[in-house]
């Protein structure tokens, strides 16, 4: 393809456009490369809207690299709970104990470093490194997407296959010389605000013009829909198990598949057929080595992970033998309702210890 006149028509188009009508977000009010690798890595598959207290919150506790990675795991985890995909915490974490360890704490401008870091890919080396040093490096994420297939009218699918190397490279051949953290920006920013999935505004598009989605009329069809997998509908059960006043909180262990090292109540699935009560006897015993009995039921929480659709039915239940002994969690508190906020736990466990401290209330 001809990128070269096309460009400089795009370059200062796009420009034009964003220096008027960008949002302004936190993160558009610095350059400085720990900022920036921050607010990125929370907004990897997560809306603007829900990142912008964390990224606060989380600059207020860690305002500096070496303040990250001074803190303990589990301060990290609390402050991302509610924001998701554990993982890239730990891994931000994990990566800025590296740079300190072994660069001084210096966020450098230079690709190899960053590319040695855990949970550091393309799309963040080219994000960090483009808004805070102005480094020509492409970034490609869902919005930027969209925009590069709808304005080269590429039919395939930009998000597999072949279709990935021709988005990043399409992505690189339209990057100015200057600007081009500002324009990898705009790209998102058009997506977000103009090339929207349905029904673009293309009439306030400054790319309009040389758009080929827009002159042939395909903006419904490109990109192609995004393949959902198969979804499986899951039943399980989670136990408040009691000893008085407490309640029995677990951690789960650093090798879990998800949530890694974040606490819970024990929740497991329900096997085909068993009923409910039983299903809260032998996941107790299985769990956590104690003998208990259920209760009254709390309550009913629908979420979903990845692929799955999972319906877990909350119970109380009494623990009334035994000592705590599990093969699966690597310990547990006995804890207050009022101290359960202290721990880091997942979105659906949230639920449910809200709800144990609104009823804590009421009695
Ligand atoms: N999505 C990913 N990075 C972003 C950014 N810097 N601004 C807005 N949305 C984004």
């Amino acid at each position: 393809m001809k990128h070269q006149t096309l460009n400089i028509n795009l370059e200062t188009c796009l420009l034009k456009w964003f220096d008027t009508h960008h949002r302004d977000l936190p993160w558009r009010k610095t350059r400085h490369p720990y900022q920036i690798w921050v607010s990125e890595v929370m907004l990897q598959q997560t809306t603007v809207a829900a990142v912008i207290p964390f990224f606060s919150r989380f600059l207020t506790a860690f305002p500096t690299i070496q303040a990250l990675a001074a803190a303990d795991e589990q301060q990290v985890l609390k402050l991302w709970e509610g924001l998701g995909y554990y993982r890239r915490a730990r891994h931000l974490h994990a990566a800025a104990k590296q740079l300190v360890a072994d660069h001084a704490g210096k966020l450098p401008d230079d690709p190899d470093v960053w590319a040695e870091l855990p949970g550091v890919g393309r799309y963040i080396l080219g994000a960090v490194l483009s808004q805070a040093f102005d480094r020509r490096l492409p970034i490609v994420e869902a919005n930027s997407l969209r925009v590069l297939a709808r304005l080269f009218g590429y039919r395939g699918d930009p998000r597999e296959g072949e279709g990935k190397a021709w988005v990043w490279t399409a992505a690189e051949s339209v990057l100015p010389q200057k600007r081009a953290g500002d324009f990898n920006q705009a790209l998102m920013e058009l997506g977000a605000l103009v090339c929207t999935p349905t029904n673009p505004a293309c009439h306030q598009c400054p790319l309009a013009a040389t758009c080929v989605a827009n002159r042939d009329g395909l903006q419904a069809t490109i990109p192609p829909p995004k393949k959902q997998p198969a979804i499986t509908d899951v039943s399980e059960v989670g136990i408040v198990i009691r000893r008085g006043k407490r309640i029995l909180l677990c951690r789960r262990p650093s090798n879990a598949g998800r949530w890694q090292n974040m606490w819970e109540v024990p929740h497991a699935e329900r096997v085909i057929g068993e009923e409910l009560m039983a299903s809260v006897v032998r996941v107790a015993k299985e769990f956590t080595g104690l003998t208990v009995e259920p209760g009254r039921e709390v309550l009913t929480i629908r979420h979903g992970v990845t692929r799955y659709r999972i319906t877990l039915v909350c119970v109380e239940a009494e623990s009334v033998k035994g000592r705590f002994k599990s093969k699966f969690y690597a310990e547990a508190k006995w804890l207050n309702v009022s101290e359960l906020s202290d721990y880091p736990v997942s979105s659906p466990q949230r639920k449910l210890m809200t709800e144990l401290a609104d009823t804590n209330r009421l009695f």
